[in-house]
Formats: C-alpha cells, sequence, structure tokens
C-alpha cells in the first residue's frame, strides 16, 4: 500500500516538476537517474515544435505503414459503396525525440504534441471516424510509431453485368501530405509479421469474398495525373479463409483466442508479394504543399459467394420449370389440371422473380434478370403449348362432323349413333366409327405432348448451361 502511495507521488511530482520547470523529462532522467514512470513514459520537450516535419528540411521522410482492418463490409451494390475501418500503423524518425536508455516507451503528450504526418483520404470518400488509438510509442533509434483508427465510407463503382457471377474491385487511397514518401511495409507489432495488410476475417461482412488484395504506393500530382509513378507495389493472396467465417463468435471468447485456428483468422496477411520501382525523377518533384503528394493505395479483389442465390432464385425457378413439363404427361382431355398447373407455375415463377431485388438505378440487364426471364418464358410456353395442344384436339375430332349437320341434329344423331355402336359393340363387331375421330384428335395432340416431354427440357437444359457457362467465364 505505501509503495502504491509513493508511485503516485512520484508520478505526481514528475508530472508537476516537468510541467513548472519546463525541462525535459529526459534531462531529469539523466541527472536523477531513472524511476519508474520515467521508464514508461516519454514527455514532449518544451521546445519541440510540432509544426515542422522532421528530418531534413528539402528530403522526404521516409513513412512506412502497416494497415490493421478490424472491420469490412457490408460492400453494398444498391449504394455502390462499402464501409471499412483501418487501423494505421506508421512508423518515422525523429532525431527531435531521442530515445531514454534504449527501451520502447510511451510518448506523454500531455504539454507537448508530437508531430504527425497528415492522412488525406482520397476526396470521394467519407470519414466517418477519425482518432488516435493509443499514445505514440517512441523506440530506441528515435523511431515514432502511431496508430490512428479511421472509419470510411468508400465508393466502390460497380459492374454489375454479370451479377450474381461478377467480381469487383475496390480500391482505398489515402494520401500524405508535407513532403512524406510513405511506404507499405510488414510490422512486427501484429502476428502476421510478412504482409502490410491485415484483416480480421471474422469480422469481414460481405456476400463477397476477398480474393486478393493489392497495394500500392506512388506519387500523386493533383495538377497532372501523368506524373503519377508506382514506386512500391504488391499484391496479398486472401483466398482459401473459409474456415474462419466459420468461427465468427467463437474467436471472440477470451479461451479460444490462443487456438490455432483464432490466432490465424484473426490477424490474417495472407500471402504477399511485392515489387519496387525506383521513381526518383518523380519524387524529387513531391513537394511540402501538398499538390504532389505520396500516397498508399489498396484495392481489394472480390468475388461474390453464390450460396444465396444459388438456394433462393437459381434452385427454386429451376423446380418451378421442371414442373410445369409434368403437364405434358398429362391427358390432353384434362383442360382443368393442365390449365391449373400451367397458371400455378406461371404465377410461382412471377412471385420468384420479385424476390430478385430490381436494380431500377442500373440501366442495363444483369445475368439474374436473363435467367429469370428466360424462365418465365419457358413456364409461359408450357401453358401456351396446352392451349395449342387443346385446340389441336378439338379441331381434329370436329372437322368431319361439322359440314355435315347442324348442332341439334348432329347432338341427336351422335347419341343415336353412340346407342347403336354400344349396341354393336355387344356383338364385337366393329365399333370404331365414332371413337376413331376422337383418337385421331387425340393422336395430334399427344404427339404434341410427346415432343414436348423432350423438347422443353432440352431446350431449358441447353439454357441453363450456355447462362452458366457465360456467365461464370466471363471475368470482369
Ligand atoms: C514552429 O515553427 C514555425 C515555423 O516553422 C513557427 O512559425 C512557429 O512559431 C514555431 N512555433 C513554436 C511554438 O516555436
Ligand atoms: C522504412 O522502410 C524502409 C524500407 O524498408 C527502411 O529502409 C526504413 O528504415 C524504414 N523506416 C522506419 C522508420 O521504419
Ligand atoms: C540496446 O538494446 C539492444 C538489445 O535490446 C542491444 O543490442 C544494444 O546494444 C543496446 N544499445 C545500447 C546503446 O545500450
Ligand atoms: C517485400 O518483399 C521482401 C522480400 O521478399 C520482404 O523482405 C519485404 O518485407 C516485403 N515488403 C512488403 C511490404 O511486403
Ligand atoms: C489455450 O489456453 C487454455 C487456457 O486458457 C489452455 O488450456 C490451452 O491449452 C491453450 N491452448 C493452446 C493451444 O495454447
Amino acid at each position: 500500500m505505501a509503495c502504491f502511495g509513493l508511485v503516485i507521488l512520484a508520478f505526481f511530482i514528475g508530472q508537476v516538476s516537468a510541467a513548472v520547470s519546463g525541462s525535459t523529462s529526459t534531462v531529469n532522467r539523466e541527472i536523477n537517474g531513472p524511476t519508474l514512470i520515467e521508464e514508461t513514459t516519454f514527455i514532449v520537450p518544451n521546445d519541440y515544435n510540432d509544426t515542422t516535419r522532421p528530418g531534413t528540411p528539402g528530403v522526404l521522410l521516409d513513412v512506412n505503414c502497416t494497415a490493421y482492418i478490424p472491420k469490412l463490409g457490408p460492400f453494398s451494390e444498391k449504394d455502390m459503396e462499402y464501409y471499412i475501418s483501418i487501423v494505421l500503423l506508421c512508423g518515422w524518425r525523429d532525431e527531435r525525440l531521442p530515445s531514454p536508455n534504449n527501451q520502447s516507451v510511451m510518448v506523454d503528450e500531455s504539454y507537448n504534441n508530437i508531430w504527425r504526418p497528415t492522412i488525406w483520404p482520397m476526396v470521394h470518400a467519407d470519414i466517418l471516424k477519425k482518432e488516435d488509438l493509443l499514445y505514440p510509442v517512441l523506440h530506441p533509434g528515435s523511431v515514432v510509431y502511431l496508430m490512428q483508427r479511421f472509419d470510411f465510407r468508400v465508393p466502390c463503382l460497380m459492374q454489375l453485368y454479370t451479377y450474381p457471377h461478377d467480381r469487383q474491385m475496390c480500391s482505398l487511397i489515402l494520401g500524405f501530405v508535407g513532403g512524406i514518401k510513405v511506404r507499405w511495409q510488414a510490422s512486427h507489432y501484429f502476428q502476421s509479421d510478412n504482409s502490410p495488410i491485415i484483416i480480421s476475417m471474422p469480422h469481414v461482412r460481405s456476400v463477397f469474398r476477398i480474393d486478393q488484395v493489392d497495394f500500392n504506393s506512388f506519387t500523386l500530382n493533383v495538377q497532372s495525373y501523368g506524373d503519377t509513378c508506382i514506386y512500391q507495389s504488391g499484391s496479398c493472396d486472401y483466398s482459401g479463409y473459409d474456415e474462419c467465417l466459420k468461427m465468427g463468435i467463437k474467436c471472440f471468447k477470451a479461451e479460444n483466442l490462443n487456438t490455432t485456428s483464432c490466432l490465424k483468422c484473426l490477424q490474417k496477411g495472407g500471402k504477399c508479394a511485392n515489387e519496387t520501382q525506383d521513381c526518383s525523377p518523380y519524387l524529387d518533384k513531391v513537394n511540402p504543399v501538398g499538390d504532389f503528394h505520396t500516397t498508399l493505395e489498396l484495392r481489394f479483389v472480390l468475388s461474390r459467394s453464390l450460396g444465396y442465390q444459388i438456394l433462393h432464385t437459381y434452385v427454386p425457378s429451376f423446380c418451378v420449370v421442371a414442373v410445369s413439363w409434368i403437364s405434358f404427361w398429362l391427358d390432353p382431355a384434362s383442360a382443368p389440371a393442365r390449365t391449373g398447373l400451367g397458371v400455378t407455375t406461371v404465377l410461382t415463377m412471377v412471385t420468384l422473380s420479385t424476390k430478385v431485388r430490381p436494380a431500377p438505378e442500373l440501366n442495363y440487364i444483369r445475368a439474374i434478370d436473363i435467367w429469370v426471364i428466360g424462365c418465365k418464358i419457358f413456364v409461359v410456353l408450357a401453358l401456351l403449348e396446352y392451349a395449342f395442344v387443346n385446340y389441336a384436339s378439338r379441331q381434329t375430332s370436329k372437322a368431319p362432323k361439322s359440314p355435315v349437320r347442324t348442332t341439334d341434329e348432329g347432338e341427336a344423331e351422335k347419341w343415336k349413333h353412340s346407342l347403336d355402336a354400344k349396341e354393336e359393340s355387344l356383338d364385337g363387331t366393329n365399333d370404331f366409327q365414332l371413337p376413331k375421330l376422337t383418337f385421331t384428335g387425340y393422336k395430334m395432340a399427344k404427339k404434341l405432348d410427346y415432343v414436348s416431354r423432350f423438347l422443353f427440357p432440352a431446350g431449358y437444359i441447353a439454357f441453363v448451361i450456355t447462362y452458366f457457362v457465360v456467365f461464370t467465364s466471363v471475368d470482369q
């Protein structure tokens, strides 16, 4: 207890003396020897000017950054934008901050702030939140690390021609103004220390799968895009994280954090390859004003998971179309059954198609629209086929009778005839006079149905195969 009191007192005295004397804690440390508090914090000297950039004037300051993405998504095709939380850990050398005792210490900014790079997201992105996540940390060799968190809403213009078989690319550009050469670099702060882009996979909320993340650092002149030169580029392969999505809530529990699967998923770095290029002629022109600056770019290469569409669109509509073929196996004479079936399948198809979200904001036809229209056409054709069969069968059976007699006479004659036929049939002699006429009508109808039994499934399967071959092979 007494010890604790002493620590508090030491802290209090340290703070007050630093404030009153205006001297730096580094000086104190050298004179008085290290105390517990002074070992863990570094108080920014009073003569430190946070408006001047560290490093040699006229030479770009190297800033290395790592991105940790704790939250990503959703990617909305309706609003053509996505949400991203990004923790940017950037390090640079500031000789004005001597690191004490060859140790890493926290920087206490209560009296004076240290210089920070000015980060400026591309103009179309909305900054929802921006905060320093932790105190800056000073490492041996006067290297300062700062962790900043940004929440952005970033536009991502999607091409939905092949929806839902589409692949998209969404990017994020961060400009660093004030004479800085910024580059991506992996950091030992994260468990996946070979990748500059680290994503918390259980926190990706999206219908898209992340296949790849590309990263670039380049010079950008806002007055002349011709001066763009990419001095660092690379890409990380993120495929095969399906099990991370299943982990979900499991990795929120402390008991599971040390399991290998959670370790792999919570800070997934991907397999990265990078290359650098010499852009010195362009880098020489980068100015501290900011109209010619260096930038970091991230690009998410996404492919849509088809699970939802397969379960809720493809399979149900396929079944409905298949059900409409039952009609061809039913008797052409059973009009209520066949019209009922036909109309029901048409209505079911209409209901199913309303579940496919229409996109009136797009002025083009998507793959899913072609699918829905195709299925509707097949179902309607099956219903029309019956109308044709029914009409054809009645035509042929009536054809020989109608020119001969008027209806009343015909009806009476038919009745008489059928009675005769029944009598004759008792004798076992020729009774095929009237039934024969009906049979030819049926024959025609049956033939049509018989052909349809093969023609419709063959046509539909050809449509399905063409659809999937065309739209899964088209790569944007
Ligand atoms: C910091 O430096 C700028 C010029 O680089 C100067 O205008 C400003 O007064 C300085 N501030 C302090 C507190 O010395
Ligand atoms: C930044 O990265 C470059 C290249 O990898 C390296 O030479 C430099 O020392 C790094 N700077 C800091 C402050 O980490
Ligand atoms: C600083 O610490 C590192 C290891 O932590 C050691 O190798 C190095 O010699 C130390 N430097 C000084 C000046 O004490
Ligand atoms: C680039 O690749 C080199 C060697 O393969 C590696 O040492 C370096 O850390 C990589 N840089 C990034 C940013 O991934
Ligand atoms: C994880 O921690 C638990 C205790 O919290 C321990 O029982 C278990 O063995 C640890 N697992 C691994 C892989 O270290």
